[in-house]
């Protein structure tokens, strides 16, 4: 029997209330077993690339540079966190993952010169460390992500980076086009309530992990 605990990521839109669910998981599932972690970040190091792709004053994107810092990020959280715990029997939830890097730098930022790279470090890595047994992406209509983020924008500070409809659409897009490539992937409809999302994310995670 595979004694090796699973590794779940919950991904999604901006807007989609993924923070909410998240938390709420966190309430349910505080358990020695099941380990939450985040991406960019997760690890000591993925910590440090964190800071950097988060820091945007004197910052200027780069597509390439951006790409291998979410990748770097990525192979020291799944060496030195995701896969260590799964052989100790853990469970993994990641927030974001790779899926995040498809929709956003892909598809949000417009850089599909960037797909066959990715297509070749996916594929090139090792499938029982680098893909998860499940993506859950909360999804929902770019004009209600939009909407979504334009509200949070109004009450934040100056420099609240708001992206336009268009964004949210290509983002939305990229999740899809993912999910046919890369998956196996959940769609949750993240257009209702906290509850009404929570209890779909629930559903499935709950018969994925046998809890
Ligand atoms: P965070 O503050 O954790 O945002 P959120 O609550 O939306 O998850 O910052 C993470 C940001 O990094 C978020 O804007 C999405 C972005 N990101 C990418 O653009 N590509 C990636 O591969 C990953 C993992 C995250």
């Amino acid at each position: 029997m595979d004694k090796r605990g699973k590794f779940i990521v919950i991904d999604g839109m901006d807007g989609s209330g993924k923070g909410t669910q998240i938390k709420l998981l966190q309430a349910k599932l505080a358990r020695p077993d099941v380990l939450f972690t985040r991406e960019p970040g997760g690890s000591p190091l993925g910590e440090e690339i964190r800071e950097m792709l988060l820091r945007t004053e004197g910052n200027p994107r780069n597509p390439i540079a951006d790409f291998f810092l979410f990748f770097a990020s990525r192979g020291s959280h799944i060496e030195d966190i995701v896969t260590p715990a799964r052989e100790k029997g853990a469970h993994v939830i990641s927030d974001r993952y790779a899926s995040s890097t498809y929709a956003f730098q892909v598809y949000g930022e417009e850089h599909h010169e960037l797909l066959a790279l990715f297509d070749a470090v996916m594929n090139s890595l090792d499938k029982n460390k680098y893909w998860p047994d499940l993506y859950i992406i909360l999804d929902l209509p770019g004009e209600m992500a939009y909407e979504r983020r334009s509200k949070d924008a109004a009450q934040a500070k100056s420099g609240f980076d708001l992206k336009p409809l268009a964004y949210h659409e290509r983002t939305r897009e990229g999740f899809k086009a993912f999910a046919r490539d890369y998956g196996p992937v959940e769609f949750v409809d993240a257009s209702r309530t906290p509850e009404e999302i929570h209890a779909d994310v629930w559903r499935i995670l709950s018969r994925e992990l046998a809890l």
